[in-house]
């Protein structure tokens, strides 16, 4: 590339962050950017021993901390904790604040006294705490196409995190996902970059507010870049799948679907972006300088940090002392390391006495993280002033927006002979399906553990059975089995079906058809002689071909979290379905794994109304 292309691109790139910016964040101004706290930064670096700042670039899970006193011997700048990682107490809210508290206690023993980042997946909502109120997963988010309200989503997240004492959530997730069968794709809000960009921007606003320092502002973290969304069947996790697996895409095309939407996040302020555990044209992304140092922060301008993700690095290289050296130096800034955060530490000591990793490498990872630090305002307040936030925690204000997300992300797919909506004074409703009272499939994964369970004790919320009940007039019955039998002499029949909680690369499918129990459901309601209506509960898309002849209504409600009042308040037509799809909905998928198949059935914004 020549000089002038270089400064052409550059000047294209920044033109086109700016105009996303504007347009997005429209009335807000712009944050500040994160070198503009450099001469806080410096002055504290100065001060700074090398341990001091190798400690900022280390972050364990808080469930490998074999000594809590570890923050102080260690120096750690960060803690995390994993999907599955609760405090060892148990898992409510004071449970939560009292870990954070005790944690960042220990800070206050160091030399220096630099407050700890605790960083944690609060994908869907405060996912991993009980009584958190849970919102529709991304790509339900993605059909509502509406940026205001998954800034308030986004803002009420921030202030259920914020109860906690935690100051970063590892949110959004900004993948845009090319073939559905990928197990992730549930994470993401669509297909098409655009939008991506265009929703994200308005989560990062939510969850860092118009200031990183007005409470109850947290960091958010955009990931997992690059081209998560977009790898090859069967180079993925073990070989197999997608998760985790290898893009093969030429450099316009990564710009073109996959890193639009990281120059959004930074316009928008992202303080942090996670490289993912994929890789481009067989290079893995935390080993990319071209990726992490060239693209991202030279030409895109990001100042935030990079965190590496959950032990990424472990599959750069079968020499753990390697691996940080090659990521370290392709500009990872900050390493989830998970258990072997004393290993790391000492590994970078002698990377930089060997001369293998250059000091100041290290003074700029060290630099971006505490910009972050003194942006949020963690420098002068640490704790996480809880009391205020805790009063909102799951409450019915929170509720009402999810309630509200709920509705909007709907979409309708079919509604022959006016089945929808039903009348709240019909005789006998008769519901069914396995999801119709399982707040556990409705969550899906990432709630409460990492990969989410089936159930109704998963945690607090209203299944769509309690919602649907709660909807209709004294004089309805709403019977219910989970089989589909018994459906004789009702009105109506409502089945909710659809895919069990999974996350990550266990979610990854060759086959997206219904099961057979599913399908049983649906026939045995139609068998009674009844309208069907079916409520679809899935992360994706799912083959619905058969299912189309047997029901006379078709909702896709993804996996729309713990306000099934949502759903009713379409079933009932107190609320008009107004969602419309943000991804192709396949026809037919190719078992074998070939490419996504061009057959479609239903188009990216598609989406019927009463
Ligand atoms: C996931 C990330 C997540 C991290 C921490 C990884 O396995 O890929 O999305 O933020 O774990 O739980
Ligand atoms: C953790 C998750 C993490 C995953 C990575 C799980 O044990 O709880 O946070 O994403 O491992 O494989």
């Amino acid at each position: 590339m020549t000089k002038r292309e270089f400064l052409a691109r550059i000047r294209d790139w920044s033109f086109g962050a700016a105009l996303i910016g504007r347009t997005a964040r429209s009335a807000d101004k712009p944050a500040k950017p994160f070198s503009s706290y450099d001469p806080l930064v410096r002055k504290l670096l100065a001060q700074m021993t090398l341990d001091e700042k190798i400690g900022q670039m280390v972050q364990p899970d808080h469930a490998s901390l074999t000594d809590p006193a570890d923050v102080e011997n260690y120096f750690l700048g960060s803690v995390l904790s994993g999907g599955d990682s609760d405090p060892k107490g148990g898992n409510t809210l004071a449970d939560w604040t009292d870990l954070y508290d005790t944690l960042q206690r220990h800070t206050s023993k160091t030399r220096l006294q630099i407050p700890l980042l605790y960083g944690i997946d609060a994908v869907h909502g405060h996912n991993n705490v009980l009584g958190a109120v849970l919102f529709p997963h991304n790509i339900g988010l993605g059909c509502t196409r509406n940026p205001k309200l998954i800034q308030d989503i986004a803002r009420v997240t921030a202030d259920e995190v914020r109860a906690t004492g935690i100051n970063w959530a590892f949110g959004p997730c900004v993948a845009v996902p090319q073939d559905v069968r990928w197990g992730r794709t549930y994470e993401a809000y669509s297909d098409d970059p655009k939008l991506v960009g265009e929703l994200a921007a308005a989560a990062i606003r939510g969850i860092q507010g118009p200031d990183l320092a007005m409470r109850p502002s947290v960091l958010a973290c955009a990931k997992h870049y690059a081209g998560d969304g977009g790898t090859t069947f069967g180079t993925g996790h073990d070989g197999k799948g997608f998760d985790q697996g290898d893009t093969r895409v030429d450099e316009p095309t990564l710009r073109r679907i996959h890193l639009s939407p990281y120059v959004a996040a930074i316009a928008a302020g992202v303080g942090s972006i996670m490289p993912s555990y994929s890789s481009w044209n067989g290079v893995k992304c935390s080993a990319s300088k071209r990726l992490l140092t060239e693209i991202l922060k030279q030409e895109f301008g990001f100042q935030g940090f990079l965190i590496s993700d959950y032990d990424a690095l472990d599959q750069l290289s079968p020499d753990f002392k390697k691996s940080i050296e090659i990521s370290i130096n392709a500009g990872m800034d900050m390493v989830m390391v998970t258990d072997k955060y004393r290993q790391l530490f000492t590994d970078v000591q002698a990377l930089v006495k060997e001369g293998r990793v250059p000091t100041s490498r290290i003074d700029d990872a060290v630099t971006r993280i505490l910009r972050v630090k003194f942006a949020l305002g963690l420098m002068d307040k640490p704790a996480g002033g809880r009391d205020q936030y805790q009063k909102n925690f799951g409450s019915g204000a929170h509720r009402a927006v999810a309630r509200e997300a709920v509705r909007q992300s709907l979409v309708l797919l079919k509604n022959d002979h006016r089945a929808l909506p039903v009348s709240k004074r019909v005789a006998r409703i008769h519901v069914a399906g396995k999801s119709a009272d399982n707040i556990g499939n409705q969550c899906g994964g990432w709630t409460i553990t990492w990969q989410g369970q089936s159930g109704a004790a998963t945690t607090g919320g209203t299944t769509i059975l309690s919602a649907i009940k709660q909807s209709v007039s004294g004089s309805t019955q709403v019977t219910f089995s989970e089989d589909g039998s018994g459906g004789e002499g009702a009105s109506i029949g409502i089945a909710v079906i659809g895919e069990s909680p999974y996350a990550e690369f266990m979610g990854d499918r060759t086959d997206l058809a219904l099961t057979t129990a599913d399908m049983d459901v649906v026939r045995k309601l139609k068998q009674a002689g009844l309208p069907v209506i079916v409520i679809l509960i899935s992360g994706r898309p799912l083959i619905v071909n058969d299912l189309l002849p047997v029901a006379d209504a078709l909702i896709a409600a993804w996996l729309p979290g713990t306000e099934g009042a949502g759903v009713a308040d379409v079933i009932f037509g107190d609320h008009k379905p107004t969602g419309k799809l943000s991804f192709a909905w396949p026809r037919t998928i190719a078992a074998n794994g070939e490419a996504h198949p061009a057959q479609v059935l239903f188009g990216n914004g598609y989406g019927l109304t009463y």
